[in-house]
């Protein structure tokens, strides 16, 4: 019998269970085309990219990889009319996996599996990985409150999350996903049925991300306690949607208070400013290296 982590990463046609989160801003063609080069699953982050721009950035990421790779839809932006146009782009350049999060994908999936996709829904409770899963999901990511960016529910730890969901999977593939950040993390989830790994984090900082320097710089530079769970004001999203930030707290700086992935094409004094997000393994991030040997140090967890 095969082992489940061999099960996810076949499903999506890679070699290696390790999966970069669709991350909106940060995960254009660049990265989730060296994360597939290096036998992984890359992503481009769909949220915020009009359905041209979608349809380019899978084009591009085409021209860099040969191999499969996921986009990453999230409906709270734009609105439902813009999520069927971003839908159909990537029903139509099929670019073999497709991720969900935040919303009821009960029409969506059906579409998305007769297309030939792999739909995956990330979830964090354990009755949405239920209800993805009835609905068709081919795999549900469990995303533990450590995680950085936006959570879906986030006040559940990996540790009680993971084998919950695990549980009600009937073996299919579950991946773990919130605060991962070395070979040391996978070993442990594997010990907890983890299929594989989903990261955010630790390939925002790689050279490869749209992440601006001083978001970089910020990773390198916090601590285990340094991030924050929030229910404020992020962009893009409803106002009190959970995330895990960087806190800024300088004081007279109102942007302090909005949680954001500070991007290249961002003003410095905006990602001087702004709250980032990040997850709980970010004390464990010290260096900025390429997307191929993020992936190699995550991968060798699976021994
Ligand atoms: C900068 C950033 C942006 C994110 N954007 C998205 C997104 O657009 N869609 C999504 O499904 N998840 C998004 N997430 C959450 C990730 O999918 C994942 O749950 C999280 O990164 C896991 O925790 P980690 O960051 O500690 O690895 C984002 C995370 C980060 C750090």
């Amino acid at each position: 019998m095969k082992t489940s982590h061999a099960n996810a990463a076949d499903r999506c046609g890679i070699k290696l269970p390790v999966f970069q989160a669709g991350m909106a801003g940060m995960a254009g063609p660049a990265l989730a085309g060296a994360v597939s080069n290096a036998g992984a699953l890359g992503h481009l982050g769909g949220l915020r990219q009009p359905p041209l721009r979608l349809r380019q950035w899978i084009r591009e990421t085409k021209a860099l990889t040969d191999r499969p790779f996921g986009v990453n839809l999230v409906p709270v932006w734009g609105g439902p009319e813009v999520f069927e146009a971003q839908l159909r782009v990537v029903l139509e350049e099929h670019p073999g996996v497709l991720s969900l999060f935040y919303g009821d994908f009960g029409a969506v999936i059906p579409r998305a599996k007769a297309a030939g996709l792999t739909v995956m829904v990330q979830v964090g409770t354990v009755a949405a990985a239920r209800r993805a899963f009835d609905q068709g999901a081919d795999m549900v990511i469990a995303q533990g409150a450590e995680g950085g960016g936006h959570l879906h529910h986030g006040r559940i730890g990996l540790l009680s999350l993971l084998p919950a969901v695990v549980a009600v999977a009937q073996g299919r593939p579950v991946l773990a996903a919130g605060g991962i950040t070395d070979r040391h993390d996978v070993r442990a989830l594997l010990e907890l049925g983890a299929a594989g790994v989903w990261v955010g984090t630790a390939f925002v900082a790689t050279h490869e991300s749209l992440a601006h320097p001083v978001y970089k710089r910020r990773l390198l530079e916090a601590t285990t306690d340094d991030t924050e769970y929030r229910t404020g004001y992020s962009f893009g999203w409803q106002f009190g949607t959970p995330h895990r930030v960087i806190p800024n707290r300088e004081r007279w700086n109102l942007l302090r208070f909005i949680g954001g992935g500070a991007r290249l094409v961002d003003a410095p004094r905006v990602a001087e400013k702004l709250s980032l997000f990040a997850g709980q393994g970010v004390g464990r991030i010290d260096s900025i290296v390429s997307a191929a040997e993020r992936v190699a140090e995550l991968a060798s967890g699976f021994g």
